[in-house]
């Protein structure tokens, strides 16, 4: 055909170099970096948990990051843009099919309970803007709005009546940019969002870091104790292998690596789009949302109005219940709320499009039933599954056995079978040329050998240890 395109270009592509940086940054960052980390690090012992999160950033994170953009790439430029075809051509072997569709239902399951908190904060957020969080300085007013706001007052569902029409729009939103492309739709909006996020959750931060101890009360919460709870380091926890293993597996979540999306997002570049220098600036965005925003927002947030100390504080009286309280000690608090939970939602669409997309490619791949089909087919298993967590589970404990098994245990594997298979099926010659074609940047040649023996090691050790606590 005419228009069949260039050997060296796929299919479907983004629409400009930094549209693939800012949408694969618009993944990492979301509501992971503002609610997952803080509350990771405020039960993990705050500074005790930053030594093995920097430690796994460096040799699980960054480089796993690199093996993505990398066979991503790769399978793409051989014309399949979902995992199954991808990994097969990384590696021939029946096996790695199945593999590829354990890295399809890992980001459709997260997307079923990860939309909802998505839907929560737009709700938040306009409940900001019509000033029905006024609640005065009361503690206690934000659980029971909270509760009231997401049904479980009444029975226990994850959502109510009233609140419904916000899950729908969010659901209408999400594959609206679906249906739109990667580089019209996905692109477009990160281009937009990404930047508006970096103002408003700034805004937010300025407004913690000038708190001073606001509780009169209790006048040693101020700011640099709520600071120091999160960055003095406590050796000791490094003995712990349960902080090793949240360390590792909130760097998965909130790089977005492991779970077959970062490969999706880079098949669709050229040949000589760089990959190595992208990875490596997608990666440092997210870092910066995550210890820089989220993590100095919330956590002294939380320390200096609810007292956290370790252990003490789930995710969601983080973000729905900590920071409204601060809100409401400002003057002007509801304009802060609005932005904080505008900026939640933002970041919080452009992380859920890329649970969607590979799900919606292997749709398109493996049933050949176009785009608008592919769109539908993708509706319904979405309504199906958050229908299913929405109203058939009791409280939202069922948010933390889910994210348990898929975010944790099906990642660690498919994190495992994908470095296995770039280190010991492609091979790290190939895999080290293949990361230098077109890249701007040189990755240590020691990062290959990192990543052939050091990380599989690494994460064999961690996931062992993982079993042997969790597992009946
Ligand atoms: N990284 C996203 C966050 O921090 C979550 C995510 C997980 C996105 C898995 C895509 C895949 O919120």
């Amino acid at each position: 055909a005419i228009d069949a395109p260039p050997p060296d270009s796929p299919a479907a592509a983004w629409g400009s170099r930094i549209g693939v940086i800012l949408a694969v940054a618009g993944s990492a960052v979301g509501l992971g970096n503002f609610l997952r980390f803080p509350g990771q690090a405020a039960q993990n012992g705050g500074g005790a948990f930053m030594i093995p999160y920097f430690i796994s950033l460096l040799i699980l994170g960054i480089p796993l990051a690199w093996v993505e953009w990398t066979i991503g790439r790769y399978g793409g430029l051989k014309g399949f843009n979902s995992a199954p075809g991808i990994y097969a051509s990384v590696w021939r072997n029946r096996f790695a099919k199945y593999l590829g569709a354990l890295a399809v239902l890992i980001p459709l399951s997260i997307y079923f309970y990860y939309v909802l908190i998505e839907a929560w904060c737009l709700g938040y957020a306009i409940d900001y803007l019509m000033g029905n969080l006024n609640l005065g300085t009361d503690v206690d007013a934000y659980g029971d709005h909270f509760n009231g706001f997401v049904g479980a007052n009444e029975n226990g569902a994850l959502f109510s009546g009233k609140t419904l029409y916000i899950l729908a729009a969010t659901f209408a939103l999400n594959f609206f940019l679906i249906w739109r492309g990667v580089d019209k739709g996905i692109e477009t909006f990160c281009k937009i969002a990404i930047p508006a996020m970096v103002v408003l959750a700034v805004i937010v931060l300025i407004r913690v870091m000038t708190l001073g101890a606001p509780v009169a009360d209790a006048p040693e919460r101020d700011v640099e104790a709520g600071l120091g709870f999160m960055w003095n380091p406590d050796f000791k926890a490094l003995l712990n292998g349960e902080t090793w293993l949240a360390a590792a597996g909130q760097i998965f979540f909130s790089l977005s690596v492991g779970f077959g999306v970062v490969i999706n997002y880079s098949s669709y570049m050229k040949r000589r789009d760089d990959v190595a220098l992208s990875g490596l600036t997608a990666s440092s965005m997210n870092e910066f949302f995550e210890v820089c925003l989220g993590g100095m927002i919330t956590l002294p947030a939380a320390f200096i109005f609810l007292g956290v100390s370790a252990g003490t504080l789930s995710t969601f009286g983080l973000g729905f219940n900590a920071l409204p309280n601060v809100f409401a000690q400002m003057p002007g608090g509801q304009w802060f709320g609005f932005a904080w939970f505008t900026m939640l939602f933002l970041a919080a669409v452009t992380s859920s499009v890329s649970m969607l997309n590979p799900v919606f490619a292997f749709l398109e791949e493996a049933l050949q039933i176009g785009r608008n089909g592919a769109v539908a087919v993708l509706l319904v298993l979405g309504i199906l599954g958050t229908g299913t967590i929405a109203f058939f589970s009791e409280g939202l404990m069922v948010l933390d056995t889910v994210d348990f098994w898929i975010g944790t245990f099906a990642l660690f594997v498919l994190a495992l079978a994908q470095v296995l298979m770039y280190g010991w099926a492609f091979g790290i010659e190939k895999g080290e040329r293949e990361m230098h074609v077109g890249a701007h940047i040189r990755v240590p040649r020691f990062v290959q050998y990192l990543l052939k023996y050091v990380s599989p090691a690494f994460l064999l050790i961690v996931f062992t240890a993982f079993c042997v606590q969790n597992l009946p």
